[in-house]
């Protein structure tokens, strides 16, 4: 398997780049075109392997697809099977999202359950009780969930805590449901707000996406789209992090600043500049950093998917930082690997104990999920000597080009095909 391998401790970091769409955006959307019988058109869609899995699902449902990089087109009019098969749920828990939309058209949905995660135990009870509300019948067979119902229809929702996918499958499913569903503790993240703005102009009654109540007012059928997909929060925030452990100046172009408001917050109290502009963000990192002290939280709070690289951005600080992951109970998988390094981190229960400044030498290091080996490039970029990060799959499910734009801004950074070594 490829390998990324970085000369740290180099210059730091300037230019502008330019941000891909968003992830967890793409994700939803490709299969909210299952509501929408047609030809669909989405726009600014970043090319990474989980899109291309998701896509392969829609594909196994009878969809024509067309890749045409950064559009990507699914010509739903014609889907005959309603199943979401073990051997691509496996690879992406976010496949759970084909759920609603296909009990929604078909009145009926067969798709593996996930299983394990590198970040959690990440259940999806709360989606699929949301379904039965809406009068589902499930079913869990040979590890497969089997959904019935002729018409879903319209139910009151409450989350105990907000969650995106469940938010996101219940506001599928209840587009074409009888009647309202009301969804309650919703969860308010830009990317469900995407989600909602790709249904309503596929023709779907929704209020207040983005907030913690949304209601939806079941409609007959939705029409297929054009519809591009907002930047991704995340990769701008990781960009963000990396400008500031460079001690580099960056801007970031097709941003959207508003999203990122507590990752903004937390930066500049950690001493970094941070310049708002229209569509863009500039980082700038000149004197020492102070510490942190930060806690993950559902949108607007800080994001889990942000806890990772802000780790490394603490290990420059001067001074204790203390970093508590509250949405998922195992997302601490980065820190034996920084503690390899040389980062002085120990662990609590949910709270992460950081003492900067660390020395970081680089290391041969790998990681089990996407964000925490986003952060073992960010500690590779600010290391003396040679890092190598294996496991670079994890970085392709959701990063699109990293190496090539890392490497425009001035990082010593390449990808060695594992044929070379
Ligand atoms: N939860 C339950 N039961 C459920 C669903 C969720 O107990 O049925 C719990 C989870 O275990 C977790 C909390 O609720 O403790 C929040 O999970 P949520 O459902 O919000 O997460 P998700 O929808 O599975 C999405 C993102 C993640 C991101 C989280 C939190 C996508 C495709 N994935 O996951 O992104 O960390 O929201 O913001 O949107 C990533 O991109 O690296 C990533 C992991």
């Amino acid at each position: 398997m490829d390998k990324i391998v970085i000369e740290g401790a180099a210059s730091p970091l300037r230019g502008t780049v330019t941000v891909s769409g968003a992830k967890n955006a793409a994700l939803p959307i490709i299969c909210a075109t299952i509501l929408a019988p047609g030809r669909n058109v989405l726009t600014n869609v970043p090319r990474l392997g989980d899109v291309r899995t998701v896509v392969k699902l829609l594909a196994i449902t009878g969809a024509d697809v067309e890749l045409r990089w950064p559009e990507v087109v699914l010509d739903t009019t014609e889907l005959d099977n309603p199943v979401a098969p073990y051997e691509l749920v496996k690879t992406m828990r976010a496949a759970i999202l084909v759920l609603g939309p296909l009990v929604a058209r078909f009145g009926r949905a067969k798709v593996s359950l996930p299983g394990g995660c590198a970040i959690g135990a990440r259940p999806i009870n709360l989606h699929l009780r949301a379904l039965e509300a809406m009068g589902a019948q499930i079913a869990i067979r040979r590890g497969y969930v089997e959904v019935e119902c002729e018409r879903l229809q319209g139910a009151q929702i409450a989350f105990p805590v907000p969650t995106v996918g469940g938010t996101e499958n219940v506001l599928m499913a209840a587009t074409l449901a009888e009647g309202v569903t009301t969804i309650s503790n919703a969860a308010q993240e830009p990317e469900i707000e995407d989600l909602a703005a790709l249904l309503t102009s596929m023709g779907a009654k929704i209020e207040g996406a983005g907030t913690s109540v949304i209601h939806i007012e079941g409609v007959e059928s939705l029409s297929p789209v054009t519809h591009r997909i907002i930047p991704d929060r995340i990769e701008a925030g990781t960009f963000m992090v990396a400008a500031a452990v460079t001690g580099g100046e960056i801007t970031l172009q097709g941003v959207e600043p508003a999203h990122l408001t507590a990752v903004v917050e937390r930066m500049r109290e950690a001493g970094v500049e941070v310049t708002l502009g229209e569509g863009a963000i500039t980082v700038a990192s000149r004197g020492p950093l102070a510490p942190l002290e930060l806690v993950t939280e559902a949108h607007p709070g800080f994001p889990t998917d942000m806890q990772a690289q802000f780790m490394v951005l603490a290990l420059g600080a001067q001074g204790q930082s203390r970093i508590t992951e509250a949405i998922f109970e195992n997302r601490f998988m980065h820190v034996p690997e920084l503690v390899r390094m040389g980062a002085r981190i120990q662990i609590a229960g949910r709270t992460a104990t950081i003492q900067g400044p660390s020395t970081l030498e680089g290391a041969t290091v790998m990681a089990t999920d996407l964000r925490a080996s986003a952060s073992l490039i960010l500690a590779g970029l600010r290391a003396r000597g040679t890092t190598e990060v294996l496991r670079v799959y994890h970085l392709d499910r959701g990063y699109e080009n990293l190496v090539e734009k890392l490497n425009k801004m001035g990082a010593r950074i390449r990808r060695v095909p594992s044929e070379l070594y």
